[in-house]
């Protein structure tokens, strides 16, 4: 396949949905925006490197990252820089904040300079307060325990593309079991949101939390409760019920940085563990997959790094690609029809 073939209409389908927008949230996306994303994403993940390189050529990428990052935050520099363009970075603790600048002023100060901008702050709703009087589209990459709407694009996208869900997910529904940090972790705040954006029907979703202080907000379970996603919740992931229908285990750490009682973190921080041993005990123990944003302490054991079941690192090359795509989409620099 070469730029040559790509279907010009699929593409002009996902320019039209997503060109110059913002995504705060994965609340209020398409079915029809999210097919138009992905198939961008397997255009994009076909091609050769240097058949990219015009994408987005002469477009700058403002990174400003005020929480710590690896994966988010370098993959964001890689997608733009092998679509052409460039990233810029800003590093909170260096920037006029520390003056008192206001997260408003930074936001018309970074409009000045770049085509659009990736912001991580540890205060849910703060990306929001910034897009509210940026001119140029903000992408939130992590506000707080708000959202992290990026992650889930690409999470949602892992799933469809393993082989395992994919079947399931053709046959009826996908059972996805998350255990860990459901009250902290925003990259499960925005997932679950994306699996109702994209049909409610398709899955059914188990909290797994060993700790009341890790459940997830009784509020985000009622708004996906009114959009029809069954969900239940669970203290371990011994239950019957668990170990008989999961086929997607979604592992996320507990969240230390967002406690403010340390004995509750130090009480709570060891209470799940996945290894061969654990999963072996799953009634679908050959094609279940296990899924983690990363970065991980300790939850999940080295001795699944190499087993074809964990698909952690495949998460995060899908993210690269993912990102490059909503790039393309949301700045919309060139037709790809004139190649
Ligand atoms: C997550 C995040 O920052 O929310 N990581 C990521 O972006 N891949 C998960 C976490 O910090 O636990």
């Amino acid at each position: 396949m070469s730029l040559r073939n790509i279907c010009i209409n699929q593409y002009n389908a996902a320019i039209i949905q997503w060109k110059n927008q913002s995504v705060l949230s994965t609340v209020g996306l398409t079915r029809n925006k999210l097919d138009a994303l992905y198939y961008l994403t397997n255009f994009i993940r076909l091609q050769k490197p240097n058949e990219l390189l015009s994408i987005c050529r002469g477009n700058v990428v403002g990174l400003m990252f005020m929480e710590p990052s690896t994966r988010t935050l370098v993959s964001f520099s890689a997608a733009i820089q092998r679509l052409g363009g460039s990233a810029v970075n800003l590093i909170g603790s260096e920037s006029s904040i520390v003056k008192g600048e206001t997260l408003r002023d930074t936001a018309r100060c970074l409009e000045q300079y770049c085509d659009i901008i990736v912001v991580r702050h540890p205060l849910q709703g703060s990306v929001a307060e910034m897009a509210s009087v940026c001119k140029r589209p903000i992408i939130n990459a992590g506000d707080g325990i708000g959202e992290h709407p990026t992650q889930a694009l690409l999470d949602l996208y892992t799933i469809l593309n393993e082989p395992c869900p994919k079947d399931k997910l053709g046959q009826g529904q996908l059972q996805i079991s998350f255990i860990g940090d459901m009250h902290n972790g925003r990259t499960v705040h925005s997932l679950v949101r994306l699996l109702a954006a994209y049909d409610p029907m398709a899955f059914h979703i188990r909290y797994i939390t060993p700790d009341q202080s890790l459940r997830m907000p009784s509020e985000i379970i009622s708004e996906l409760k009114t959009l029809g996603l069954t969900q239940s919740e669970h203290i371990s992931m011994y239950d019957k019920d668990v170990l008989r229908n999961t086929d997607v285990l979604y592992v996320t750490r507990v969240q230390k940085e967002r406690f403010i009682d340390m004995t509750t973190y130090e009480r709570v921080k060891e209470s799940f563990h996945i290894n061969k041993a654990s999963l072996s005990k799953f009634a679908k123990a050959d094609s279940i997959i296990v899924m983690h944003p990363l970065p991980r302490n300790g939850e999940i054991d080295e001795d699944l790094d190499n087993d074809p079941r964990s698909v952690y690192f495949t998460q995060m090359r899908n993210g690269m690609y993912v990102r490059m795509a909503l790039l393309t989409a949301i700045l919309e620099t060139k037709d790809l029809s004139i190649y």
